[in-house]
């Protein structure tokens, strides 16, 4: 049996990074950010000039793909020669494209079967998007951590990003494989009116209630 798997999923600017890494903290466990590595796929095809849009193409640049997916400390990272990668992920045009890249069936399957990998070894608070329906279908610990579209595009905003989080969550929400749903059996976080610390404090104690 595995260890523990905390699956955390949610629309973009939901505050779940957030929350899933203070969550991870306190209870000791590995964080892994599961956009982060849709991201980095997306930046390396942009990098090579390879038309995200165009499926065969972006098949045919994924086999020996030179990304490594590993941890630094207690969080995930992904290592591009050597280096890992931040401020890269975040740009616009990464956010313009990752949608269309995650979408594509043999992404999400190269990518699950990582996410997957991390937990053989320790247990893991996840954060995504198909956490708690595909990648950790059988965990007790689903979380969809939401809020209203005004506080989230408020948020971004407050970060300085200024991108369109609606059609993001449009096309995550509504693609043919693995869309954005919330599983049946995850628990409902609606985190408009809830601080950081309220929303942690609620996680954990369902964690801990479970896990006893
Ligand atoms: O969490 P994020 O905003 O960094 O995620 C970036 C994109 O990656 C998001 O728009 C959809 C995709 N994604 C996904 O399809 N499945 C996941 N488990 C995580 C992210």
């Amino acid at each position: 049996m595995n260890p523990p798997a905390i699956a955390i999923d949610g629309p973009a600017a939901s505050g779940k990074s957030t929350v899933a890494k203070l969550i991870a903290k306190e209870l000791g466990y590995t964080f892994i950010n599961t956009g982060a590595m849709y991201r980095a796929v997306t930046w390396y095809l942009l990098r090579r000039d390879v038309d995200t849009a165009d499926t065969a193409a972006v098949c045919a640049a994924l086999p020996g793909i030179p990304l490594s997916f590993g941890k630094d400390g207690s969080v995930s990272c992904v290592v591009f020669e050597g280096r890992v990668l931040t401020d890269e992920l975040r740009t616009p045009e990464v956010n313009a494209n990752v949608s269309t890249v995650a979408a594509i069936p043999q992404v999400r399957a190269l990518l699950v079967e990582k996410q997957r990998e991390y937990n053989t070894r320790e247990a893991v608070v996840m954060e995504g998007r198909d956490i708690g329906t595909v990648v950790f279908p059988d965990t007790p610990f689903k979380y969809f951590v939401t809020a209203s579209e005004e506080v989230r595009a408020a948020r971004r905003a407050a970060e300085g990003i200024t991108e369109s989080i609606t059609e993001r969550d449009r096309k995550d929400s509504q693609r043919s494989v693995s869309p954005l749903v919330q599983a049946p059996d995850a628990l409902l976080v609606d985190t408009s009116d809830m601080s950081i610390e309220q929303v942690v404090a609620l996680v954990v104690a369902d964690i801990r209630k479970k896990l006893a």
